[in-house]
């Protein structure tokens, strides 16, 4: 299937990546162009261990991909997951 990850932070990158690994096709979106051109340098912007051969072998492989742009990212999947940090609410409890 084609899927899409919004956020490529701790839950966002390591879902995305993985759900590639298993075959589907994936684009990784996020508003962080810092993350996102780390992403496709190739360099991992969290620590989270076997993650990197992870997400080389699927971006060489055209299963992975990163971008800023949300057009593309919504367009290209039929199911979109939505993994952006949670805000907080005025008392400081997380806003849902
Ligand atoms: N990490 C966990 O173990 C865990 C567990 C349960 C729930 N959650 C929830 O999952 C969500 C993500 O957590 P995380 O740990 O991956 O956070 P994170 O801080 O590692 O990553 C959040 C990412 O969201 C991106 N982002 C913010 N707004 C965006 C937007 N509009 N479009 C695209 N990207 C956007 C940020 O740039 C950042 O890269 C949070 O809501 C968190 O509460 C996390």
């Amino acid at each position: 299937m084609k899927l899409t990850t919004f956020a490529t932070g701790y839950v966002g990158l390591v879902t995305g990546a993985c759900l590639a690994e298993v075959g589907h096709t994936v684009v990784c979106m996020d508003v962080d162009q810092g993350k996102i051109d780390k992403l496709k340098a190739g360099v991992i912007p969290i620590w989270e261990p076997g993650l990197q051969p992870i997400v080389e072998r699927n971006v060489a492989e055209g299963r992975l991909r990163f971008t800023t742009d949300v057009e593309e990212a919504v367009k290209h999947a039929e199911v979109q997951f939505i993994a952006v940090g949670t805000l907080p609410d005025e008392d400081g409890s997380a806003d849902l």
